[in-house]
């Protein structure tokens, strides 16, 4: 006896409509990608009972001949492929020809249209999937779909919907990632009586943002164009307080999308530049030749597949580390008073230092300035109204005040834990390419470098930037396998408290990773037998005692990788050279070359800036020389 059916196609289409149409929100999002697919500049969208009752899509599109209008209902009728090669590089949002049957077998749908140029329009009406009808109609150029009673014929399914408000508020989420991919095109939308949102037609993305989100300090802008790719779009900036959660947008080509390399990527380079990574806001763009991306291989398209994934990651990494990097190095204006007594100069200009230097410098940019307030250290100003230009800038900064004296001074030999360019596997390399060299000219305080380039000069936080590096490496070798460990010649104890004890003993594993070996010794200490070959002895208590504070502190199901970072930080800032601490011309060199190499030179892994630049502007300015 035969046991496979045959299911009838009303049925069939049932089943299909399952997969592309799940709640209002998805349906919604179909009719909207087939209004800009036909190339609308306004769509207005109407809700009734959250999209249950009703769903109304207007556009101002290319619209259907009658003839295509009918055909447009059924199964795979599609005008936008044709054949198996258009369907390995698609242009448009739409290619199954599944949307509006599958709509239409699970509602009462009217779809209006009128083609460019025709005198009348026709109306076409589907309903539970049933063959269509057709009816001659006074319209106005553009399409628009009405679809009534969503799931009335799958009680399974209408059951699933949740309240009317959520779901309007999921057509509402939904509409304004569309709209944020699309600021050339106008959205209306309204829910019952309330106008949910209403963005004319604008020039660019950060219109269309602005429209959105308003003025949105602590994003920086991404742009970045690499391997026929191009990334763009805004992040959350690193701040002291982490860079701000918010959502995750990611479109490829325009479609939003859910990615998992991307988004592994724009953790990565999150993970590499502060402690605080989680869920920051994005909003990125990625744009890439089409037959680069698969954009068929999830039922609502959500889901792309990348040819060359790997490049894909790198790309966005390297995007948003460039954005994270670069952004606004803080400047720093002179306030010396007019007629104030000569200052003895002590560190002359180094011939040849000025000349021959690349313009580009990831050290800041030139023309622009950021205004740093006390106790700040997120960068990026606003989205819009980003001041541009040096005129009228004046940032007062302690450290600048008149009467501070330059105490410029040329250290000897001294020692510090910087170690020597000849011992830094890889340093020799760290010249070529990429922005000018920060030249140091001397210590201030045996606590800040200062040094020069072609834009004018940086004082540096030798601290800062050691940790800086210390915590790339760190985070580079762990993401590699584990860091390497020294034995203690002699193993160290130390008394902790009950608390700290235990968060050590909780993550012992995470401990080892990092070459710390850490037990407990009876009583209330413990014994640290290594500790990271880059630690020196002297910082081995602080940097345990630090590590098991903070890790006590962890929120309780804290990731582990929350963990690793946070004592990769700890371990770079133990081993990072200290304020007060005298380098060698040698050290400061190989120290600023370093930094150079960082993806993320400008602030610390707490988010606390590296440097400060003084431009070439200013100065200029200042001795009147303009
Ligand atoms: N708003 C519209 N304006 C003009 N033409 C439309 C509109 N909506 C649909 N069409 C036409 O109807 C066809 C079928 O639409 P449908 O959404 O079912 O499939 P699709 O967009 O081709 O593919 P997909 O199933 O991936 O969305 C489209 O290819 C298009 O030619
Ligand atoms: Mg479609």
């Amino acid at each position: 006896m035969a046991r496979i059916n045959r299911l009838p196609p009303g049925l069939a289409n049932q089943i299909a409509a399952g997969e592309v149409v799940e709640r209002p929100a998805a349906a919604v999002k179909e009719l909207v990608e087939n209004a800009l697919d036909a190339g609308a500049v306004r769509v207005a969208v109407t809700l009734e009972l959250g999209g249950k009752r009703l769903i109304r899509v207007e556009d101002d599109g290319e619209g259907m001949t009658p003839a295509d209008a009918e055909v447009a209902v059924e199964r795979h009728a599609t005008s936008k492929i044709e054949n198996l090669e258009d369907l390995a590089a698609i242009a448009t949002l739409g290619f199954r020809g599944e949307a509006l049957p599958s709509i239409a077998s699970v509602s009462h749908l009217r779809l209006r249209t009128r083609i460019r140029g025709a005198s009348s329009g026709v109306e076409v009406a589907v309903d539970g999937g049933e063959p269509a009808r057709a009816t001659v109609a006074g319209l106005p150029v553009g399409t628009t779909v009405e679809v009534r009673d969503l799931f009335y014929n799958v009680p399974a399914r209408r059951k699933f919907l949740k309240s009317d408000g959520a779901e309007a508020g999921h057509v509402s989420r939904t509409l304004t990632q569309i709209a944020l991919a699309y600021p050339g095109v106008g959205f209306r939308v309204r829910s019952g009586p309330r106008t949910l949102f209403d963005y004319p037609p604008v020039a660019a993305f950060a219109d269309r943002f602005f429209q959105i989100y308003g003025d949105r300090p602590g994003l920086v802008e991404v742009r970045k164009e690499a391997a026929g790719m191009r990334l763009s779009g805004l992040a959350a900036a690193l701040a002291a307080d982490g860079p701000v959660r918010g959502p995750q947008h990611l479109f490829v080509n325009r479609r939003a999308v859910k990615d998992r390399t991307i988004l592994h990527a724009v953790n990565e380079a999150y993970s590499a530049a502060t402690i605080k990574p989680r869920s920051p806001e994005v909003h990125l763009f990625l744009e890439l030749p089409h037959d680069r991306v698969d954009v068929n291989v999830h039922p609502t398209k959500a889901e792309v597949r990348f040819l060359e994934q790997s490049l894909v990651h790198k790309v966005v990494r390297r995007g948003l580390a460039d954005a994270l990097g670069q952004e606004a190095v803080p400047e720093v204006t002179l306030s010396a008073p007019r007629g104030a007594p000569p200052v003895e100069p002590r560190v002359h200009a180094i011939p040849g230092i000025v000349a021959g230097m690349g313009a580009a410098s990831r050290w800041g940019p030139v023309t622009e300035v950021f205004r740093r307030r006390e106790g700040e250290t997120g960068r990026g100003g606003a989205v819009r109204d980003r001041p541009a230009g040096a005129e009228g800038a004046s940032v007062p900064h302690p450290s600048t005040e008149a009467g501070v004296p330059w105490d410029l001074v040329r250290p000897e030999g001294a020692a510090g834990a910087v170690p020597d360019s000849s011992e830094t596997p890889g340093a020799a390399d760290s010249t070529g390419g990429g922005p000018a060299p920060l030249i140091p000219l001397g210590q201030f305080r045996d606590t800040f470098i200062i040094a020069v380039d072609n834009d004018g000069v940086v004082i540096i936080d030798q601290h800062v930037a050691h940790e800086r590096i210390l915590y790339e490496q760190v985070t580079d070798r762990l993401t590699r396998g584990s860091l390497e460990s020294q034995r203690l010649l002699e193993p160290l104890l130390i008394a902790l408290p009950d608390g700290a004890r235990d968060a050590l003993a909780a993550h012992a594993e995470d401990l080892v990773r990092l070459g710390f070996e850490v037990e407990p010794f009876g009583g209330d200490s413990v014994r640290v037998a290594a500790v990271p070959a880059l630690m020196g002895r002297a910082e081995c208590e602080s940097a345990v005692r630090a590590m098991a504070e903070d890790l006590e502190g962890l929120d309780q199901g804290a990731v582990v990788g929350d963990a690793i970072g946070r004592i990769a930080a700890s371990t770079a800032c133990h081993a990072a050279v200290k304020a007060n601490d005298r380098l060698t011309m040698e050290k400061m060199t190989w120290l600023l070359q370093e930094l150079r190499r960082t993806a993320y030179s400008t602030v610390c892994p707490h988010g606390r800036p590296v440097l400060l630049r003084l431009t070439r502007q200013e100065l200029e300015k200042r001795f009147e020389r303009t």
